[in-house]
């Protein structure tokens, strides 16, 4: 069973770029199942029924998020609603939305959990209790994880702690992506960050003048999402037949031209 995971999506130049560079990335890669990052689909911050329905057009079977995940009040309802759309689990449980799901993909039961990182980040308990809880009742032959975290040792030690008890351990939210990808010893694919699927003359996917001049400054400035020279980030990972890890394969490809 193939995993196709693809790093936050930065608004209209990433689903865009994502939708173009999908059929070559289905090919390369197979995946059974293709997890997406959606907190920053809908103009660079935050997510929409809209813009979730893009992501889902543009071949996402399940579309997780993180911290930005309710920027947008008229999303609360159809989080809600949508049955694989999740926002990180360790979020207040009377939140709008749900932490966790399970699908069939590769003839598996796969469960996808989304996790945030409690370093930097607010959540209201550990993402490491959570995950060990949502572990404990999960009914799945594997399970993949994005982890939306901010430091690096979080996200490493996750892995850790989650090695040989998960397929993959996916990092998300820096929006930059490491070289670090490898499988761990018990069979965990484990990768600090994945980078963001948008545009890279930016920073952080939004256009370099309104983030320099924010960060010269000091002043409020509205940023605007970048579109130029649009790459996909993301990850692969070839899970067994015992729920664990064979390889995982860094992706980062250029999307190509519209
Ligand atoms: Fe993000
Ligand atoms: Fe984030």
């Amino acid at each position: 069973m193939r995993v196709l995971f693809i790093g936050d999506v930065v608004g209209g130049p990433g689903r865009r770029g994502l939708a173009a560079a999908m059929p070559s990335l289905r090919e390369r890669h197979r995946p059974d199942l293709t997890i997406v990052n959606g907190e920053n689909s809908a103009g660079g911050i935050g997510i929409t029924e809209k813009t979730a329905r893009g992501l889902f057009d543009a071949g996402a079977d399940v579309i997780t998020t993180g911290n930005h995940v309710y920027r947008h009040r008229e999303a609360y309802d159809f989080l809600d609603r949508a049955e694989r759309v999740i926002r990180p689990a360790n979020y207040p449980h009377a939140n709008p939305g749900r932490g966790h799901l399970v699908v069939e993909a590769g003839g598996m039961r796969v469960g996808v959990v989304n996790l945030s990182g409690a370093v930097g980040l607010t959540v209201a308990r550990s993402p490491f209790h959570e995950v060990d809880n949502i572990l404990g009742s999960i009914e799945a032959d594997c399970v993949v994880v994005d982890f939306h975290a901010e430091v690096t040792s979080e996200k490493v030690a996750m892995g850790w702690h989650l090695d040989g008890r998960v397929a993959a351990v996916f990092g998300t939210h820096t929006h930059v992506p490491t070289a670090d990808a490898r499988v761990l010893p018990k069979g965990t694919a484990v990768i600090t960050d994945v980078g963001m699927t948008g545009s890279r003359t930016s920073v952080l996917g939004v256009k370099p003048n309104g983030a320099l001049e924010a960060l010269i400054t000091q002043m409020p400035v509205r940023f605007e999402t970048a579109e130029d020279d649009v790459w996909v980030m993301g990850a692969a990972v070839e899970v067994n037949e015992r729920g664990l890890a064979d390889s995982i394969e860094q992706v980062m490809v250029a999307a190509p031209a519209e």
